[in-house]
C-alpha cells in the first residue's frame, strides 16, 4: 500500500550519495619549510555534516583555512559544487566561517553584527532587516537584536556568530572549535541545537573539534586527523566499533590495551601471548608479529563464558559514575583492562582481583612495532 508521505518522500538512503560536492585533492602545506600537510584528500556530499577530529596541531585549522580561502595551499585543488575555487579569494567563495573566539564586533549590536556579513557582500542597508530577523529567529536571539555584544553571555555570542554565518546562505559552513569556550552543559545544548538547525536547512558543514564525544554526537561522518593526515574517515558507529589504527582506537573512546606476540594462527584466528595470558582475535598475522589488542569497555563483563577471551586482573580503581560503573584492571606497565557495566554495581572494590572477559569477535587487533 502506498501512503502519501512515503510516496512523495523516499528515505534519504535510497538516493545515491555523491561525495564530491566539496573535493579537496592533493593539498599540501609547509610553514617555513616544515611540511604540516601532505597530499590531503577530503571529499564530502552536499548536506553532510562532517567533523574534523584530532589533537591540537594536527592540521584541522590549516585545512579549514585552505578550504575557506584564508590561506593558500602550496599545491592541490579545492573544488566546491563543481567549481574550482583553488585560487578564488575568500570573499568570493560564499563560504562562512565561525571561529573559536566568535570574532564579533563588540561595539556593534547583535543585529548589526549579523547584518555585517550581508553588507560585506553588497546587500543594500535597507534590504538586510528581513534576513537578519530570520537568522536571529533561527538561533533564538530575536529579543537580543538591539543589545551590544558585550552584554551577552558566551553561549549567546556563539549563537550570534552562527546567525552571522548563516544569514548569507553559504554554500558551505565551516566551524572551527565553535563551542570550546563554553562549559560542558551549554556545549551539549548547543551541539543538539546546531545539529538540528543544519539538518533542517540542509546546510553542508565542516565542524572542527578535538573532543571525540562532540564529534560522535554531531556528525554524519568524522575524519580523524593525525599529523596532517586523515587516519580514518567514517560514520560514528564504524569509527567506534572498527577503528583502523591504534591512534583512532585511543582517540575515539576508551579501550582495553594489551600488547603481545602472535604465537599461532589458524584459519583466520590468531593466538596472542600477553603478560596476563593467551588471548584470541580474528586476524591473519604470522607467528612472531608484535600486536596490540583492544576491546571497548562496554563489551567487557565479569564471569565470561569459557569460549570467550578471559583475563584475571587486580582492580586499580572502581568508579561508580551513576549511569555506569567502570572497573580499571591492571595488566602491566601501560597495559590495562577496562570494563564498563551499566548502572551502579556493588561487589567490586579497589585492590580485589576480577575475572573479566569479552567475545573474540569484539577483539580489535593491530600490528605494532615490536
Ligand atoms: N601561521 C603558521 N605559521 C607557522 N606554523 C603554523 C601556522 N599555522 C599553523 N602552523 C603549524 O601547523 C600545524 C597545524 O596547525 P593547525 O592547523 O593550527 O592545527 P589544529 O587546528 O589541528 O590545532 C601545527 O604544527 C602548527 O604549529
Ligand atoms: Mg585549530
Amino acid at each position: 500500500m502506498t501512503n502519501v508521505l512515503t510516496a512523495t518522500k523516499p528515505p534519504a538512503m535510497q538516493t545515491p550519495i555523491e561525495r564530491n560536492y566539496l573535493d579537496v585533492s592533493g593539498v599540501g602545506k609547509a610553514f617555513r619549510g616544515v611540511r604540516v600537510m601532505d597530499a590531503m584528500n577530503f571529499r564530502m556530499a552536499k548536506g553532510e555534516l562532517v567533523s574534523l577530529l584530532g589533537p591540537s596541531g594536527c592540521g584541522k585549522t590549516t585545512l579549514l583555512r585552505i578550504i575557506a580561502g584564508l590561506m593558500a595551499a602550496d599545491e592541490g585543488a579545492v573544488v566546491l559544487g563543481g567549481r574550482n575555487i583553488t585560487t578564488l579569494p575568500a570573499h568570493k567563495r560564499n563560504i562562512s566561517v565561525v571561529f573559536q573566539n566568535y570574532a564579533l564586533f563588540p561595539h556593534l549590536t547583535v543585529a548589526e553584527n549579523v547584518a555585517f556579513g550581508l553588507r560585506a557582500r553588497g546587500t543594500a542597508k535597507g534590504d538586510t532587516a528581513k534576513p537578519v530577523a530570520e537568522a536571529l529567529a533561527l538561533v533564538r536571539m530575536t529579543e537580543f537584536a538591539d543589545r551590544p555584544i558585550a552584554a551577552l553571555s558566551g553561549g549567546q555570542q556563539q549563537r550570534v556568530a552562527v546567525a552571522r554565518a548563516l544569514v548569507v546562505d553559504p554554500d558551505l559552513l565551516l566551524l572551527d572549535e565553535p563551542f570550546s569556550a563554553l562549559d560542558r552543559k551549554l556545549r551539549e545544548t548547543m551541539q543538539v541545537e546546531l545539529k538540528a538547525m543544519l539538518r533542517d536547512r540542509g546546510i553542508t558543514a565542516i565542524f572542527v573539534t578535538h573532543d571525540q564525544e562532540e564529534a560522535l554526537g554531531v556528525s554524519d561522518r568524522i575524519a580523524v586527523m593525525n599529523a596532517g593526515r586523515i587516519e580514518q574517515f567514517a560514520d560514528p558507529s564504524t569509527l567506534y566499533a572498527r577503528p583502523n589504527s591504534p591512534f583512532v582506537m585511543d582517540f575515539v573512546g576508551l579501550s582495553t590495551r594489551l600488547h603481545g606476540t602472535v604465537t599461532s594462527h589458524d584459519a583466520g584466528m590468531i593466538t596472542v601471548k600477553t603478560a596476563i595470558g593467551d588471548l584470541h582475535a580474528r586476524a591473519n598475522f604470522p607467528v612472531g608479529t608484535a600486536v596490540l589488542l583492544g576491546v571497548r569497555p562496554e563489551l567487557v563483563a565479569p564471569d565470561p563464558d569459557p569460549q570467550m577471551n578471559s583475563v584475571t586482573v587486580p582492580l586499580r580503581d572502581v568508579m561508580v559514575l551513576g549511569s555506569k560503573t567502570v572497573l580499571h584492571g591492571v595488566a602491566n606497565d601501560a597495559d590495562r583492562v577496562l570494563c564498563e557495566l551499566p548502572g551502579i554495581r556493588s561487589g567490586f572494590s579497589h585492590g580485589q582481583t576480577a575475572t573479566l572477559g569479552w567475545s573474540i569477535e569484539d577483539t580489535l587487533v593491530y600490528e605494532v612495532a615490536g
